[in-house]
């Protein structure tokens, strides 16, 4: 299909669609009159909803969308914003919502690559978690409650409040949400230690379709297993979770050395893909790529490699390694620096590592248009393939995040949890482009499809692998929120591989009538009966 027709179909869908905007407005007042009359104190319900008509509205949903792409006015936005203070709330939203034919997106960190916490084209509600963010550490236990709202920073922050022996396997970005990491999976720069942050769950609190308040034992196996990596938003509204705490040193190693391709970056590059994955699980390696100044030249460019390390030990350990495993990367004493675990949170933040209140800041640095991808990698790709791969960088504007894989996620089996890339992958790529000018988001979104092409040869095949959390709606192409089996597989098994059908048998359990949806949320699985 024509690309640019394609891309404007959403849009148009709404103008033709007036059916939507008529039964939206009586739904909406059911739904408003619902939902004030369940909850209990009255006075406090001017706090937890906002309303399409109130003056705050509009800057308030402005301010908490992540990606400018979905700021744009042609964006239909929600009826109202919910924000429980108190599991009650959900469940009220969840039955009204329901019961009025409203959606509903569910909202924790609001880092959604797609939007699809926030933006749906029928009338839908928002449910803010926000304010649902206590944290509750249990060192005893070795433990913690952690509700949804709750960010990465401030999950980090309480924990190493309590002691600095311990830590949890999440994400690098400390504005990320807690329920929409874990519920997709959540790795970190302790995952090939300790696996993913999903991997690490004892237990959780929904609110199901019904508008039940359940945990792992009343939800049961299935849907425990379901949500963890499976993607929370085709479940339910989970409200918390309990979570495995980790040990940490007292001290851990990191550096960062840039090289670029004239300092010999393509031939450490092609080292790195055939050892990372198999360095000690204490020592993760990453890769930045991204596309620098060239010296010496008048606006010419180069690419320019990061090679980033955070190891679970000290300096010296982490020397000899280096110099066992990778001699060629000359890493020197002086490129290391030794610090505690909490403050190579904040290094690995870009974050002054003596600023750790800044974990508690819910606020993004900085904000963007973006457009991402991922593909894993089984072999190492040809330094040809790299050379070419430069050359789109360079054309694109886009930089790369390569994870090393290996360690604990070997150990892992494909089926333990929904999340089902371990042993067998050398490392993740992330592609990444970003721009300021709105005018430019059809070139951008076009070039980094380009570059996705010019990768399928070196990536993984049949189903050409993703990650969830890395959200993108070009796989599959669907743009319909009831979407059927057959078009979700697509998509479904680049993310899920065959824990797809599995993930479809838990939804049909739990949500037949696909409450719980959005544009690549789990379909219903097809029934066997004509
Ligand atoms: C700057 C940045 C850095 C990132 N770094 C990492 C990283 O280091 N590691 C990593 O693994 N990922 C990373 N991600 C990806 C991140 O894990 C996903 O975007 C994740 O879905 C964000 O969770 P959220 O709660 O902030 O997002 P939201 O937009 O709130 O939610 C994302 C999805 O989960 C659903 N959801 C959210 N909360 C709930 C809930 N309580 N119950 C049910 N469904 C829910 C939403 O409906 C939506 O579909 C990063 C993303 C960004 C933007
Ligand atoms: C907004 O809508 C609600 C519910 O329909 C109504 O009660 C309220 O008066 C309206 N507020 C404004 C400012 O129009
Ligand atoms: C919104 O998106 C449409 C379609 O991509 C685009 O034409 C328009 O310029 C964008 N901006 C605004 C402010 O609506
Ligand atoms: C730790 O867990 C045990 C068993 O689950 C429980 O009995 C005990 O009360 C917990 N300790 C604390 C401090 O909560
Ligand atoms: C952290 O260190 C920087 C300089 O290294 C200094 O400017 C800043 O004030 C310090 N912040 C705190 C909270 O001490
Ligand atoms: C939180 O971070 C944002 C973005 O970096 C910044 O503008 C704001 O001042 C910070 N708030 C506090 C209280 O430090
Ligand atoms: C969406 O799917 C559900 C369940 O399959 C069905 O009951 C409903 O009618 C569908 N809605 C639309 C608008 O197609």
């Amino acid at each position: 299909m024509n690309m640019e027709i394609f891309k404007l179909l959403p849009i148009l869908f709404i103008f033709i669609n007036p059916v939507w905007s008529i039964t939206s407005n009586s739904a909406t007042e059911s739904f408003l009159q619902c939902f004030t009359s369940h909850i209990q104190n009255l006075k406090s319900s001017s706090k937890i909803i906002l309303i399409k008509n109130s003056s705050a509205y509009a800057s308030v949903v402005q301010s908490s969308i992540q990606n400018l792409r979905f700021l744009n006015t042609s964006i239909s936005k929600p009826e109202a914003v919910i924000y429980p203070f108190h599991d009650s709330h959900v469940q009220a939203a969840v039955i009204c919502s329901k019961t009025n034919g409203i959606l509903i997106r569910i909202r924790s960190g609001g880092h959604d690559y797609e939007g699809q916490s926030y933006i749906s084209r029928a009338p839908f509600v928002i449910i803010d978690l926000s304010n649902l963010r206590s944290i509750d550490v249990d060192i005893e236990n070795e433990s913690a409650w952690v509700e949804s709202g709750a960010t990465l920073g401030e999950l980090y922050y309480r924990i190493a409040e309590k002691s600095k022996a311990y830590g949890f396997p999440a994400g690098s970005c400390p504005t990320v949400g807690v329920g929409g990491l874990i519920s997709g999976g959540g790795f970190g720069t302790l995952f090939r230690k300790y696996g993913l942050a999903a991997d690490n769950v004892l237990d959780a609190k929904i609110v199901d379709v019904n508008g039940r308040v359940l945990d792992r034992k009343s939800m049961g196996e299935e849907l425990f297993w379901a949500i963890r990596g499976g993607g929370g938003s085709s479940f339910g509204v989970i409200v918390a979770w309990k979570l495995r705490l980790v040990p940490v040193p007292p001290s851990v190693t990191v550096f960062s050395i840039s090289k670029t391709t004239e300092q010999g970056a393509t031939k450490l590059l092609s080292k790195w893909q055939n050892i990372a994955d198999k360095f000690h699980e204490d020592l993760f390696l990453d890769t930045v790529i991204g596309v620098g100044d060239k010296a010496g030249t008048n606006g010419g460019k180069t690419i320019v490699i990061e090679f980033r390390s955070l190891f679970l030990g000290p300096v010296e350990k982490l020397l000899l390694l280096m110099q066992d495993n990778f001699p060629e990367l000359s890493v020197a004493r002086s490129d290391c620096t030794e610090m505690s675990w909490i403050e190579s949170v904040l290094y690995f933040a870009s974050i002054s590592i003596n600023e750790s209140e800044a974990l508690l800041n819910r606020t993004q640095q900085s904000k963007s248009f973006f457009k991402a991808k991922s593909d894993y990698v089984n072999e190492p790709i040809s330094e040809a393939g790299l050379e070419g791969l430069w050359q789109n960088l360079i054309e694109v504007g886009a930089y790369l995040i390569l994870t090393p894989y290996g360690g604990k996620m070997s150990e892992i089996s494909n089926s333990e949890i929904p999340f089902p890339h371990r042993s067998g992958n050398l490392f993740k790529i992330q592609y990444m482009v970003t721009w300021d000018d709105e005018k430019e988001t059809e070139k951008h979104i076009g070039m980094m499809r380009k570059l996705y092409s010019y990768m399928a040869p070196y990536v993984s095949k049949s189903p050409r692998a993703a990650y969830l959390n890395y959200k993108d709606l070009d796989l599959g192409r669907n743009k319909d929120a009831n979407t059927s089996y057959a078009q979700a597989s697509i998509w479904g098994f680049s993310y899920f591989k065959n824990n797809f059908r599995r993930l479809a048998q838990v939804k049909t359990l739990v949500d037949p009538g696909n409450f719980f949806r959005d544009e690549q949320s789990i379909p219903v699985y097809p029934s066997r009966k004509k």
